[in-house]
């Protein structure tokens, strides 16, 4: 969703700023715009499109300014265009403003203001800030804009810049991340810690309500009451390497490959195994109610949530917890008990899902407890959890979702371990589930290494218009993760079914021209998998099947086969899931498509 970036140094702030928007593209933008100051002069400029369309149009722009405001925008009130992109300003062009989040009270704030006489540019509700902190400007911008912000209701992090106080930039958020960078002599404001990284890891995240004024001697805080506030600086543990591509051709797939350390990491320093235990540091002050609930309400959204329709299988199959799973932006409209012994789990990889926020707010409201399993250190369910775990998976670029998929599950898998562990599973049983997992990341290596054989798959399925994905059991949320890889970033239709839903209906479309990929591997599900793999054939309909090494006779039956190497079956889904995104890769690739930043999505989805 929409970036911001803001820089006041002593450095040029243009190709800082510039720099910065490129770091930001990942989170899905349709313009982008900027703002420099300069001898008490402001130069704006946007462009619809990438961020190569704003630079073009800045060639030969000589504005040395070392002030400065960027912002990438994902179109939410009208259309991409460059009066809709930010900076917006007042009606006499000298208060600039960029804003992430959605003013949700601006049709009534635009009637006021429209009737004292502003000229509005734009169709944004972000707009409505700059002329209200235009109605506010008595000589202190601070001042105005705490005074713009008590009439705002909805969601906002901002940045201001005044021609007529060009030493100083506003920023101030709430519900949408923003976060102080603190370089030498030189203060960065960001919402996302990869547009700041590779000039200081000294970070200050902001919370909800503060305002932030950024000079040449540093920087205030203070909250809209214009209280005085102190907030720990922390030290980002990012690699700069990490956010970039190193010779892989997009984020998507270096992610991918990455997939054997991020479970690496996710289980690293928290399986005992002489006590065949995983311990989480991050639930020690809720270990009691952790390990004695008795239901759990799994809630998230997309790619997260099929992670968590996963945890409800193994979490239910090895304890005796009743566990719930929910889309977080339904969780509201349920009129749920939330009694003693109710856990409430969030999982987010970026931790500013709006819809996971605010599902979060509202199970704390009714007195659950409630945990996080979040990627992003310092994100916003992070901090408002109870509890919680980072998957530890490294900054994840890419849009659609890979190897903080695959750390999410592990961690499931560690709870599952801590779950069971508590109640009936032996302790060599612990131990044999934790030498299972042990082995995942070296038989993902495998299954990498054969990418040229699914690569050559996807050049024989990338013209097919539709596809089916099928599975059963563990393997039924891997479907819908498959379906949801291919879609988003070849937009190619797939729907993800549970194979035994299959004849009551959807088997009506399939035809020589829609093919199924089957999820097949040698468990408890298997025959009944393969039976659903003959009624498709029976129907002429192509059958890529995906199954266990070795297995020849469901090589026979199919049209296509890649094989995943053994493990247990309730691990199996670990395996399971990367030739799917591989497959969804290559012809995403294949087709021509934007892979790390397909159309209409954003990395980071900041509104509900
Ligand atoms: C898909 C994808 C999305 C996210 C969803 C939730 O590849 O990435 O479906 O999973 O927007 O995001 P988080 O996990 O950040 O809450």
């Amino acid at each position: 969703m929409c970036g911001i970036l803001c820089y006041l140094g002593k450095r040029q702030a243009l190709p800082i700023l510039l720099e910065g928007l490129r770091k930001l593209e990942y989170r899905g933008y349709d313009s982008s715009g900027l703002a420099l100051a300069e001898n008490g002069e402001i130069f704006c400029q946007k462009a619809v499109g990438k961020i190569q369309a704003l630079e073009n149009s800045l060639a030969g722009v000589q504005w040395k300014g070392s002030t400065g405001i960027a912002h990438t925008r994902w179109a939410t009130h009208g259309k991409p265009s460059e009066a809709n992109a930010h900076p917006h300003t007042d009606c006499r062009e000298k208060i600039f403003v960029i804003h992430n989040g959605i003013i949700e009270n601006f049709q009534s704030l635009k009637k006021t203001l429209l009737e004292r006489g502003h000229q509005f540019r734009s169709e944004t509700d972000s707009e409505v800030l700059a002329h209200l902190i235009e109605e506010h400007y008595q000589g202190d911008l601070a001042e105005a804009v705490r005074d713009a912000l008590g009439l705002v209701e909805g969601t906002y992090g901002i940045g201001v810049l005044s021609a007529e106080n060009p030493q100083e930039i506003v920023v101030a958020r709430k519900g949408s991340p923003l976060i102080l960078g603190i370089g030498e002599g030189e203060i960065f404001a960001a919402s996302d810690v990869s547009a700041l990284v590779s000039h200081t890891k000294e970070v200050i995240y902001l919370q909800d309500d503060d305002v932030a004024v950024i000079h040449p001697g540093g920087y205030e805080l203070s909250n809209l009451n214009s209280d005085s506030i102190l907030r720990q600086t922390q030290k980002v543990d990012w690699d700069v390497a990490a956010a970039e591509k190193q010779g892989f051709s997009h984020f998507m797939l270096k992610e991918i490959y990455e997939q054997p350390e991020a479970v690496e990491n996710a289980m690293r320093g928290r399986l005992i195994e002489e006590e065949g235990i995983s311990k989480l540091g991050g639930l020690n002050g809720v270990q009691d109610e952790f390990l004695e609930m008795e239901r759990l309400i799994i809630i998230s959204m997309g790619t997260s949530y099929y992670a968590a329709l996963l945890g409800r299988y193994i979490i239910e199959t090895c304890t005796d917890i009743a566990v719930e799973v929910d889309l977080a932006s339904e969780f509201r409209y349920r009129k749920l008990n939330m009694k003693e012994g109710t856990t409430v789990l969030a999982i987010s990889q970026s931790g500013e899902t709006a819809d996971t926020l605010a599902a979060v707010q509202e199970a704390k409201r009714k007195g659950a407890l409630v945990l996080g399993l979040v990627n992003v250190v310092g994100s916003s369910i992070a901090r408002e959890t109870d509890a919680g775990v980072y998957n530890h998976a490294g900054p994840e670029i890419g849009v659609a979702s890979t190897k903080a998929f695959i750390s999410q599950l592990t961690i499931l898998y560690l709870m599952t371990l801590a779950l069971a562990r508590h109640q009936r599973m032996s302790l060599s049983e612990g131990q044999a589930f934790i030498a299972g997992l042990k082995l995942i990341p070296d038989k993902i290596r495998r299954i990498l290494e054969s990418a040229s054989k699914i690569e050559a798959i996807a050049g024989r399925y990338h013209g097919y218009k539709n596809f089916f994905y099928l599975g059963r059991k563990f393997n039924y949320p891997i479907a819908l993760e498959g379906a949801l890889k291919l879609k988003e970033i070849s937009y190619i239709h797939a729907e993800g079914y549970a194979a035994g839903e299959m004849k009551h209906g959807p088997i009506a479309l399939i035809d020589e021209n829609f093919p199924s990929v089957c999820l097949a591997p040698r468990d408890s599900a298997y025959e009944k998998m393969v039976s659903n793999i003959q009624e498709v054939k029976a129907r002429n309909g192509p059958v890529l099947a995906i199954g266990t090494e070795g297995d020849t006779e469901l090589q026979k039956i199919c049209d296509d086969f890649i094989e995943v190497p053994a493990t247990d079956e309730i691990l199996q889904p670990l395996l399971m899931v990367v030739p799917l995104q591989l497959l969804a890769y290559y012809i995403a690739r294949e087709n021509g498509c934007e892979i790390d930043q397909p159309r209409n999505l954003a990395k980071s989805v900041t509104v509900e």
